[in-house]
């Protein structure tokens, strides 16, 4: 496997970041050296870097992440940034302590409590982006991202989108749901690709697309 992105490497199949702060476990991950193991089972991220996606971002990218919960997956964001920097937006309560604590370690962490539905409340602290990520557990997870890349995402840049079917509807099946949010995507994006990160992740799709252009 290629290198899969900055500041990411394979130790034994498994992936590892480079730690911005080497010897710290953030969410009792372990630790091998300068790295911090990253469990594809705890992240959707992971799990489609290791079925093949290649990161479309640097490490001074600048990346708008939607739905960071406790921070899991945006600690390792952020140290893929080392350079760069992540705004993350959550808007419940209590992932939103956890967050915090990881972000009160991280310089290139800013978290925004808020409702990602609404991106014109955190317009003046969010800058243009070269790529949004996005895993939120809303029906109308094509619908926010489509908001935020309108603000936010410049023009040659990129999404990342993990879809869950079920919560988008609990009685159809997968495959056409994916498909309908896929045909809705596809009016503001080019879709790159699509990663079904099942068994791992049941009924989710990772979906990297670009701005049309
Ligand atoms: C599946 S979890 C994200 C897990 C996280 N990405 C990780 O890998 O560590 C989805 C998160 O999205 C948040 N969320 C759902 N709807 C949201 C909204 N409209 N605005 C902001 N956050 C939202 C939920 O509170 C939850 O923490």
């Amino acid at each position: 496997m290629m290198e899969p992105g900055p500041n990411i490497v394979l130790i034994n199949g498994m992936l590892a970041t480079r730690s911005l702060d080497p010897g710290v476990s953030i969410y009792g991950e372990r630790l091998i050296g300068g790295y911090r193991l990253w469990s594809s089972k705890r992240s959707k991220l992971a799990s489609a870097i290791l079925k093949g996606l290649k990161l479309p971002i640097k490490k001074d990218s600048v990346v708008l992440y939607l739905g960071g919960s406790t921070g899991t997956t945006a600690s390792h964001l952020s140290d893929i940034l080392s350079e760069g920097l992540l705004y993350v937006v959550e808007f419940a309560k209590k992932p939103m302590k956890a967050l915090l604590r990881v972000c009160e370690m991280r310089e290139n962490m800013i978290p925004i409590f808020e409702d990602a539905n609404h991106p014109e409340r955190y317009r003046d602290i969010v800058g243009a982006v070269d790529m949004i990520y996005q895993d939120i557990t809303q029906r109308n997870q094509a619908e926010i991202l489509i908001k935020n890349a309108d603000l936010f995402l410049k023009e040659e840049g990129w999404v990342l989108i993990a879809i869950k079917a079920r919560s988008i509807d609990l009685s159809g099946s997968p495959a056409d749901i994916f498909r309908s949010e896929l045909e809705k995507l596809s009016e503001r994006f080019t879709i790159r690709d699509t990663f079904d990160l099942s068994p791992g992740h049941r009924d989710h799709l990772m979906v990297l697309g670009s701005r049309r252009g």
